[in-house]
């Protein structure tokens, strides 16, 4: 295991305390996860990273999408929760990594495809792990940005109000992947899904 900053301190904090009952906090998110996994696009063999995995709930469909030739990683710097993933089995759906996705022990252009849910607000350098997932994606690969409830929803869910500082909101997200070497290809904001899809460029 890679040392850990304090950054990750409370990130693991926060989901460790969390991960013991995340999936059933959350029952019925599985169609969600599986209809925002096909919006990749992957095929048959692809290899493909869960970033920020938690409990592994994107692993089956991703699974599903590659098939068994395929390579699925599920990345995640909270321990507890990757131990909730292998208790829920997903650890049969993709190999699991205790890793920051600020530096992933995976070679440049070597993926066909990231997907993370959740996983962008809790990043104390977007900017920095955004380029280190499009160094780890071939050109022309895709990144997935997706969360089960839109950001409305979710802030209300929280108690807060959507400010126009908030780097998932379009005008925020546009120049934040584009500068971490992503064009955003669509990006949807809807009460009951958020899902940014963008291309790694050459
Ligand atoms: C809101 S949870 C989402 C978990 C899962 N993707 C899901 O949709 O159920 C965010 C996850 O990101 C992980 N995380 C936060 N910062 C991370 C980092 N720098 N590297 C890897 N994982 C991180 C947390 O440990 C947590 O499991």
């Amino acid at each position: 295991m890679r040392s850990m900053s304090r950054d990750h301190a409370h990130v693991q904090e926060f989901f460790g305390a969390r991960a013991a009952d995340w999936d059933s906090r959350f029952p019925d998110d599985g169609p969600a996860y599986a209809a925002a996994v096909a919006e990749l696009g992957l095929r048959e063999g692809d290899r493909v990273l869960d970033a920020g995995c938690g409990t592994g709930r994107a692993l089956p469909p991703l699974r599903a999408a590659v098939g068994p030739p395929g390579l699925v990683l599920g990345a995640d710097v909270t321990p507890g929760m990757l131990q909730a993933a292998a208790r829920a089995g997903r650890d049969r759906e993709g190999r699991l990594l205790l890793t920051d996705v600020a530096a992933l022990p995976l070679r440049s252009r070597s993926l066909d495809a990231v997907f993370a849910a959740g996983l962008i607000a809790h990043l104390p350098d977007p900017a920095g792990n955004l380029r280190e997932l499009a160094r780890v994606v071939r050109p022309g690969g895709v990144l997935a940005l997706f969360h089960p409830i839109g950001r409305r929803a979710l802030a209300t869910r929280q108690g807060r109000r959507v400010t126009p500082d908030d780097l998932r909101a379009e005008p925020n997200l546009r120049p934040l992947l584009a500068g971490a070497g992503w064009r955003m290809a669509s990006y949807v904001d809807e009460d009951d899904r958020f899902l940014a899809l963008a291309v790694r460029g050459a």
